[in-house]
């Protein structure tokens, strides 16, 4: 159960104005902007990015909340260059440093920067150790500059310390590129008030396909082996997977079987070890299976992400079928929908009365609509008998209470002013790896 801690629970400004603790008044384009976190994956760890458009040196300092806590710790690190590739060139500088030895669950404090500038003072808690706790997730997709509808109230959600990590499942800015990247900038910022605190977990979507993703790859930095496109990670009991939908698009056959492969191999390490959290969970931009009214892959029966390419090849729906997905996330329709628990167009509930206690295929939930100026997708007016939950407002989701055996998840309506417009808990066996075969 995720109680907020009572210290987080100031609100975005308030925050903003307590603890905002400019540097001196330098050069604004050496000031860190566009702060971000996001977790490497290694237990008492956590990465720190930020950029500035000058070279500076780069540099984290750390505060205890703790009236016992260690004096300001130091870590150093280093920056890259990095070119847009619009007309102009816009180069800028990406800071990169990995906090170690976190004791779990503390409060820290922190700036990054230089003597030439600091951000200013953020807020995180370090991540809990090992598979038995309960993260709680915030879930959405498609969030836009212009309109972010869902962003004040993840603001002061994350403030109130509800979250242990953002999962953002692609599409960013519409698009990252537009105004020689101005856009992306002013994204980063937007957001920065929840990826500064929180670890910010991504996924590519197709609006950050520009200049080869290259946007997108220098700014979310995804741990393991990958074309900074796909990655995995375990927060307590989940095993997640974060993959990109976008290689099924944009005729690149080589990283489709490239992904594909390491797709393949990771599911087995995480079926083989018994060691491996529970939970898998997959994040994907592009979703199997809608509703909608549009031209989307997902509205084709044959959509290229669940049976591949041609039709045959690189089949998603299979694979994540055969080791035992439990569930799968998904975006860029504009709305909320989770159909029964399918596979291959059939449903298989777990049983009539609990369609969601012990499913016998992966459960899909689609969550795109936490945003921004392209209007909620058109839906069908002839309604799939699969789909189980359709919902068009702006919101975003939320999966907590996740142990061994279950996960709550809900959907946040912010038409609704906060209103929770789906609630449903999805339960799995406690022992073995959920294999669907029978
Ligand atoms: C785009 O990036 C991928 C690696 O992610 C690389 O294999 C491919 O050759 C690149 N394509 C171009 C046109 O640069
Ligand atoms: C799955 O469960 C739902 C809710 O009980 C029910 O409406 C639907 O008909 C079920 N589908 C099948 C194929 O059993
Ligand atoms: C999971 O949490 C529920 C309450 O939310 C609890 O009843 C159940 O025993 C927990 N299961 C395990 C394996 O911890």
């Amino acid at each position: 159960m995720c109680s907020p801690l009572p210290c987080w629970s100031c609100c975005c400004l308030l925050l903003y104005f307590s603890l905002g603790v400019q540097g001196s008044p330098k050069a604004p384009s050496a000031a860190p902007e566009q702060v971000h976190l996001s977790y490497p994956g290694e237990t008492g760890c956590m990465t720190v990015t930020w950029t500035t458009w000058v070279p500076t040196p780069s540099e984290v300092q750390l505060f205890g909340l703790q009236l016992w806590g260690p004096l300001p710790l130091q870590a150093q690190g280093t920056f890259s260059p990095f070119m847009d590739g619009g007309i102009l060139w816009r180069k800028l500088y990406i800071h990169r440093i990995t906090l170690q030895g976190l004791l779990p669950r503390v409060q820290y404090v922190y700036r990054c920067g230089s003597t030439q500038g600091w951000s200013r003072r953020f807020l995180f808690r370090a991540l809990k150790n090992g598979p038995h706790w309960s993260p709680c997730l915030a879930v959405f997709g498609d969030i836009g500059t212009d309109n972010p509808r869902a962003l004040p109230r993840l603001c002061s959600d994350t403030q109130q310390g509800r979250y242990d990590a953002v999962l953002h499942v692609g599409d960013f800015t519409y698009n990252v590129d537009q105004d020689n990247a101005h856009v992306r900038d002013k994204f980063m910022n937007l957001i920065e008030p929840v990826a500064a605190s929180l670890p910010y977990v991504t996924c590519p979507g197709n609006h950050e396909d520009h200049y080869n993703f290259s946007n997108y790859k220098a700014r979310f930095i995804m741990p393991g082996d990958s074309e900074g496109l796909w990655y995995s990670w375990d927060l307590g009991p989940v095993h997640i997977i974060s993959f990109s939908t976008e290689v099924y698009f944009f005729l690149h056959r080589h990283l489709v079987e490239r992904q594909f492969r390491w797709l393949e191999s990771d599911l087995q390490k995480a079926n083989k070890n018994p060691a491996a959290p529970p939970w898998i969970i997959t994040m994907g931009h592009r979703p199997m299976y809608c509703s909608s009214a549009d031209w989307d892959d997902c509205t084709w029966r044959e959509s290229k992400v669940r049976r591949g390419l041609l039709g045959k090849f690189y089949e998603l729906e299979d694979l994540f079928y055969k080791y035992g997905v439990d569930l799968q996330l998904w975006a860029h329709e504009r709305s909320y929908e989770h159909p029964w628990p399918i596979y291959n167009y059939h449903v298989f509930n777990g049983s009539r009365e609990m369609p969601y206690t012990h499913p016998r295929v992966p459960v899909h939930i689609i969550t795109g609509s936490a945003r921004c100026e392209e209007r909620l997708t058109p839906l069908t007016l002839f309604p799939r008998p699969w789909s189980a939950v359709l919902i068009k407002e702006h919101g975003y989701t939320r999966l907590h209470n996740l142990n061994e055996t279950r996960v709550h998840i809900q959907q946040v309506s912010d038409d609704q002013d906060g209103k929770i417009v789906d609630d449903v808990w999805v339960m799995r066996p406690l022992l073995g790896r959920m294999m669907y075969l029978w």
